[in-house]
């Protein structure tokens, strides 16, 4: 049996850069399983395949290998890294992520990986869906303000010019999508613990969250 760590919760809240930190403390491979349903929707944008085209959609991810090596997401040899975070995809994402066959295949792989590794993933649907017998399992939120905040701040650190306002609206739209499609949609495990970010640094979320890990 496999150690496995659940972390869910609404985007920007910091689950990425939480998740790797404990990952490497407890030596646990960490998945981001939103950079997946990213990587998915560059490739079909590239592809001219709209999330409506559901036949499509499936043999382009079935024609996609697709792994993670060290932060990266490698995609048929192209790390995708760099065009998954963009605002545009961040925007259309949600579509995507909401088609039920795209969802399948890629709960299918993450399970895979998660029967052969130690793992910690983050995303929306892991307590509840893709590790729903995880050993621990949390959900990390903040105000939608802070939230922006973060995200704000990141992409003005990596050189991406945007605007607090839209970055914020995005946000509250993309949240309000992800919680209320029909499929999977994000909520919180009954058995996670919640933690409420706003107010903490990312080391006290991190020092928290391990203190159950050793603790339980
Ligand atoms: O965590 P993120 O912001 O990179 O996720 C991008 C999108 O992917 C998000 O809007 C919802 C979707 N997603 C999902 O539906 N299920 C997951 N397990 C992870 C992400």
């Amino acid at each position: 049996m496999k150690l496995s760590v659940a972390v869910d919760g609404p985007a920007g809240a910091g689950k990425s850069t939480i998740a790797k930190l404990l990952g490497e403390k407890f030596n646990l491979m960490y998945i981001n399983t939103g950079a997946m349903y990213r990587a998915v929707t560059v490739m079909a944008i590239r592809n001219n395949i709209s999330h409506e085209n559901v036949g499509a959609l499936c043999d382009l991810i079935d024609n996609l290998e697709m792994h993670f090596e060290n932060d990266d997401i490698i995609v048929n040899n192209e790390n995708l890294s760099e065009k998954i975070n963009t605002p545009e995809i961040s925007s259309r994402v949600s579509s995507y992520a909401a088609v039920s066959k795209v969802r399948e295949i890629l709960v299918k792989i993450q399970k895979n990986i998660a029967k052969k590794y130690n793992v910690i993933m983050d995303g929306r649907d892991i307590g509840t869906v893709v590790l729903k017998d995880a050993n621990y399992k949390f959900y990390l939120t903040a105000s939608a303000e802070k939230r922006a905040e973060r995200r704000f701040k990141e992409l003005i650190n990596k050189g991406i010019n945007v605007e607090y306002n839209k970055i914020l609206s995005d946000i509250i739209e993309r949240d309000y999508f992800d919680s209320h499609r029909e499929i999977d949609p994000l909520s919180k495990a009954e058995d996670a613990i919640e933690i409420e970010s706003s107010n903490m640094s990312i080391e006290e979320v991190v020092d928290l969250m391990a203190s159950y890990i050793k603790t339980k």
